[in-house]
């Protein structure tokens, strides 16, 4: 946010877990002026904090946390640093169960100890809100609304809690975070939904989101609602290129055709081996399952996962057309779940190594920054160091994320024993000498 406005009223806020949410909020509120206190758990991540360095990475975050930090950015792992906070956001973890759901036991146990420390030792005569970043159910939310009024019924200190989720991408987290299309904040009074617009002034000033004020189970769903329909426009546009294969169509045609109708747009049309990360997978299969607690089952919902989680066999069956992956040397260009990071969680490449596997291939990897997770998820692989070094002998290549390193490849081809190349991502130009399989194209 530097060189732009700082925000004209200063305003303390708390913020609770340092992971990639809550560190880009406490970053960007203290950039905004804000007099921000990190609280984490781990004492490591409140070192590197204090020290000036991102626990994480993400681009522009160090460099906002390096000029903030010991400034307006503090962080500790004492909550009652909380205790003069007009706002205090829980940005922990709800990761997923075994059947879907999610676990909000580290939410709970997060909001639990800061309504207790606001109750015993509060600051602040005009009270306190609590809002909740990490994503949760509407139903899991309104539990933990209840437990929290229950806690605070016998006290005299106003602490409401409030939902404002987040729609922040790995990547692009601090630019999204500067310029959102919508804020969205689930309030029980005008006061808190004020208060929050104070603390996003300068973005709602400068860059004009939408503000939606609404309650905070409905501003829960909004997020749900969010991240479900892009997750089945992901596996709609590619039900649709998997009849383009069929069909013998290129499906980046059909998919720029119809993103000039303004009611589809051309965002999130790109076609291929399907969506992983830590968000649309766990967040998608949390609304099927608490959908289904609630007794509805969410037909397009499964549809959407079963689609995606089919696509990385299709890669396999593409590559089975021309060669049997049996004892076959193949390489797998790509481990991060999109370009520009390093993590793997729900990555494409999971079930496709697992499939190799299974065939008998004898698999080489290589990604420009994701080989460590990998190689604790799969230690029994080979992994390059080079995309060069994983063609050179290969029978074929499958590429399963879109780094643009790949799409510079040309005659690194010539190395492969075979030059067979199927792409999940539309990355590799098509060129004479290698036998080229889109996957939906
Ligand atoms: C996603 C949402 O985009 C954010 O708005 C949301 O805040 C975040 O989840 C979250 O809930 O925290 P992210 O997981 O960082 O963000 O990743 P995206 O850039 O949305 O990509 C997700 C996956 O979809 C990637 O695997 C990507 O390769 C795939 N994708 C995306 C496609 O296959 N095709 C497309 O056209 C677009």
């Amino acid at each position: 946010m530097k060189g732009e406005e700082s925000v004209r009223t200063p305003m303390r806020i708390a913020v609770i877990g340092s992971g990639y949410v809550g560190t880009t909020l406490a970053a960007g509120f203290a950039d905004m002026n804000h007099d921000v206190t990190a609280v984490d758990i781990d004492e490591a991540i409140v070192k590197t904090l204090n020290a000036g360095e991102s626990p994480i990475h993400e681009p522009g975050l160090g460099g906002i946390i390096a000029r903030t930090a010991g400034e307006s950015l503090t962080a500790t792992t004492d909550y009652t640093a909380i205790t003069d906070a007009q706002l205090v956001f829980i940005a922990v973890q709800t990761p997923t169960t075994a059947d879907g759901s999610i676990n909000t036991d580290a939410l709970r146990a997060a909001t639990i100890e800061a309504v207790d420390t606001l109750v015993a030792g509060s600051e602040r005569p005009d009270g306190h809100v609590i809002v909740i970043k990490s994503t949760v159910t509407p139903p899991k939310l309104a539990a933990l609304r209840e437990d929290v009024e229950s806690r605070t019924s016998g006290s005299d200190i106003d602490i409401e809690l409030a939902s404002n989720p987040e729609f922040l991408r790995e990547g692009s987290a601090v630019a999204d975070f500067s310029a959102p299309d919508k804020i969205v904040f689930g309030i029980d009074s005008k006061r808190a939904g004020d208060w929050l617009e104070q603390a996003f002034e300068p973005i709602i000033a400068t860059k004009s989101p939408d503000v939606i004020r609404t309650d905070p189970e409905t501003a829960s769903m909004i997020k749900y609602a969010n991240n479900a329909f892009l997750a089945a426009k992901i596996s709609v546009i590619n039900d649709i290129g998997n009849i383009c294969k069929e069909f013998g169509i290129d499906a980046y045609v059909v998919a720029e055709a119809i993103g000039t109708d303004h009611r589809i747009s051309p965002e999130f049309l790109r076609s291929g081996v399907g969506f992983g990360g830590s968000c649309f997978p766990k967040d998608v299969r949390a609304l099927i399952a608490e959908a289904a607690q609630a007794g509805y089952h969410a037909p397009l919902l499964d549809a959407t996962v079963e689609l995606n989680e089919e696509q990385p066999t299709r890669m396999v069956s593409l590559l089975e057309k021309h060669l049997n992956p049996a004892g076959a040397r193949v390489a797998v260009l790509g481990l991060a779940f999109k370009p520009g990071t390093d993590d793997i969680r729900n990555s494409r490449s999971i079930p496709l190594i697992e499939a190799l596997k299974k065939r008998g291939a004898q698999v080489v990897a290589y990604d420009p920054v994701a080989t460590p997770p990998m190689r604790e998820r799969f230690p029994e692989i080979e992994y390059a160091n080079s995309a060069a070094g994983a063609l050179d002998g290969a029978d074929a290549a499958l590429v399963m994320t879109a780094w643009d390193e790949f799409g510079a490849l040309d005659t690194e081809f010539d190395t492969m024993t075979r030059p067979i190349v199927v792409d999940g991502r539309r990355i590799i130009e098509r060129r004479d000498g290698i036998t080229y399989e889109g996957l939906t194209w």
